[in-house]
């Protein structure tokens, strides 16, 4: 169970430089998503343009690389993307303002508080790559898959919503793909976990684990609601 909504990441790395903390000042504001009213709900399609077809998360977007592309290869997609560390948030801004990408909204915070707020049966797509592994026996709290997260989750995504994760942690792996399998509402429909498809752009973690040779898994799973 990981009901505790205490965060242990870091949320600041290096001083940001002047550029970034240009956008953090004026970009952001005009992106972040704000929480609403104490029991009401965010309309996450007012956050974007009326032609939006679906709306996608990611989780831990990291320093916004594969957010960045995901965006601009799907123009009529409402993207979601939740980061708590400031230096991931720049970048990602960084990438936005270079390539005028008008579909991105940011979470900058803990996602398990967007969860609080987001309507049931409101997401087609959820990305959640390298998350931290939190490989120590003593911080199996800490992880993020799983039943708490699941849960919360398989509330949010609709019917047939995909699910994609990654991760190159030996521990990591193995606890992912158990709670995966012990979770009813995820059906596994990865064909080969080590090969990633074309719409699955590299990220910094990937590019870390290749320089170190750990292998990394590539996993999807498709939600389903049980009638
Ligand atoms: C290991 S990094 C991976 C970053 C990126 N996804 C990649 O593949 O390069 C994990 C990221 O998830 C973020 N993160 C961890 N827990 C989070 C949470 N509960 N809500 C939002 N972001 C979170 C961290 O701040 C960190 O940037």
């Amino acid at each position: 169970m990981c009901i505790d909504l205490r965060f242990f990441g870091r949320r600041r790395g290096r001083p940001l430089h002047i550029k970034n903390k240009i956008l953090i000042d004026t970009l952001l504001p005009k992106l972040s998503i704000k929480e609403p009213k104490l029991n009401q709900y965010l309309d996450p399609w007012a956050l974007f343009a009326s032609n939006t077809r679906e709306l996608w998360l990611e989780i831990g977007f990291g320093s916004g690389e594969h957010l960045a592309w995901q965006a601009g290869a799907n123009p009529d997609i409402g993207f979601i993307g939740c980061e708590i560390f400031l230096n991931g948030i720049a970048s990602l801004l960084s990438y936005i303002d270079r390539q005028n990408l008008k579909n991105i909204r940011i979470f900058a915070n803990d996602v398990r508080h967007l969860f609080l707020i987001m309507p049931p049966t409101s997401l087609y797509r959820v990305f959640l790559l390298f998350p931290d592994p939190w490989p120590k026996r003593r911080h199996i709290k800490r992880r993020f898959i799983c039943h708490d997260n699941l849960d919360q989750l398989s509330l949010l995504m609709v019917d047939g919503a995909e699910l994609r994760i990654a991760t190159d942690d030996n521990i990591a792996k193995a606890w992912i793909t158990n709670q995966m399998k012990n979770y009813k509402n995820f059906q596994n429909i990865t064909e080969n976990p080590l090969v990633k498809s074309e719409d699955w752009p590299i990220t910094r973690y990937e590019i870390k684990a290749q320089e170190q040779c750990r292998q990394s898994i590539f996993l999807r799973y498709q939600h389903y609601i049980e009638n």
